[in-house]
């Protein structure tokens, strides 16, 4: 398995097929976002080259994140063609869920293995408001969708905005009481320079205090042991509940020191650490006939100087990109 200069075992790619997103989340993405133009995007036989060196390098566990994957036409072929590759374990997708009464089915066959859906409140006037396009109804009917193909275990990120959906993370997790659904708050992250990174800052709201508000109604959560160190959600139950409360506390509690993570973007560049600017490009090896062995130089490169860490709390962060193109 890879090793990066810090002794952190890097065995996840997170794969960003599309920049573009049917919403318009406010902390995720400005209402007139740029995307890439189609043609710069990773082709699904190029993501499966990326990922058969992956593999051979060690890695196990991969994701597909978008913006909002679904909106690929030929996403259930990078799903296939990526689900092929022997030595792939974990094959998840990161999902707004908006497509999957059409595509849960067909994911399934393709050999995704499980979803992640974002869904900030199952307030639909604030759904409207945080997710701006978003309408819970057409997110929740996907959801199920998803449950009944078997995309499990079924996983839900909120994240948690001053203002919008700070009180709504009681009912999102009191869908844990009869669902064994993982309910994850996520904290707000400031990416790039503009009106998205002002909000995630001025709207941030540590989990410390979304632990609070979920206490204060349901009594002290139940701490699950960690069986997977590289997990970024701390995770609790509800005394009886089915399902997990999880938090994601980049700022409040960062696990850069147990990150596994490497993310390629949708054009084609290893984004090495989330919250800092610095990548390699694979698309014109790619796309100049380099083969394995090349592949292989760039992504061990990409581990290798991979940054210790992010530095939100100096006030640094990606600036370069939003997070629409990096897929979380
Ligand atoms: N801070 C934290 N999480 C975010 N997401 C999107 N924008 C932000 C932000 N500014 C999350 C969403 C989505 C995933 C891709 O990243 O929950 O599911
Ligand atoms: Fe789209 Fe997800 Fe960003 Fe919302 S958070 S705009 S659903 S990519």
């Amino acid at each position: 398995m890879p090793k990066d200069a810090f002794g952190r075992e890097i065995d996840y790619l997170r794969i960003s097929v599309i920049d573009a997103c049917n919403l318009r989340c406010v902390y995720c993405m400005p209402i007139n976002a740029y995307f890439a133009p189609l043609r710069s995007l990773l082709t699904p036989a190029e993501i499966e080259q990326v990922v058969r060196v992956a593999v051979s390098l060690g890695f196990r566990k991969f994701r597909i994140t978008g913006g909002e994957p679904t909106l690929r036409s030929d996403l259930l072929e990078i799903v296939s063609r990526m689900a092929s590759v022997e030595g792939v374990g974990d094959l998840a997708m990161t999902t707004n869920a908006i497509a999957l009464p059409k595509l849960a089915v067909k994911l399934k066959q393709a050999g995704l293995k499980r979803v992640n859906v974002h869904l900030d409140s199952l307030n639909p006037e604030t759904v409207r408001q945080q997710m701006r396009w978003g309408n819970l109804e057409e997110i929740w009917e996907g959801i199920l969708a998803a449950e009944e193909a078997g995309l499990v275990p079924i996983k839900l990120n909120s994240v948690v905005t001053a203002g919008f959906n700070e009180n709504d993370v009681v009912e999102l997790a009191r869908l844990t009481l009869e669902r064994d659904w993982h309910v994850r708050f996520i904290e707000l992250m400031p990416l790039g320079t503009g009106e998205c990174a002002r909000l995630s800052i001025q709207r941030y709201v540590s989990n410390i205090e979304t632990r609070r508000r979920i206490e204060q109604v349901f009594g002290p959560l139940i701490e699950l042991e960690q069986t997977n160190p590289a997990d970024e959600s701390r995770n609790y139950k509800i005394p009886g509940a089915k399902g997990v409360i999880g938090f994601i506390s980049p700022v409040s509690q960062p696990y850069c020191g147990n990150c596994n993570r490497m993310r390629l973007t949708a054009d084609g560049k290893f984004h090495l650490c989330l919250l800092n600017d610095d990548e390699l490009d694979v698309k014109a090896a790619l796309r100049n006939g380099g083969g394995p062995e090349k592949i292989a130089e760039i992504l061990l490169k990409a581990v290798a100087i991979k940054p210790t860490g992010h530095r939100l709390l100096q006030g640094r962060s990606t600036t370069e990109r939003l997070m629409h193109q990096l897929g979380g």
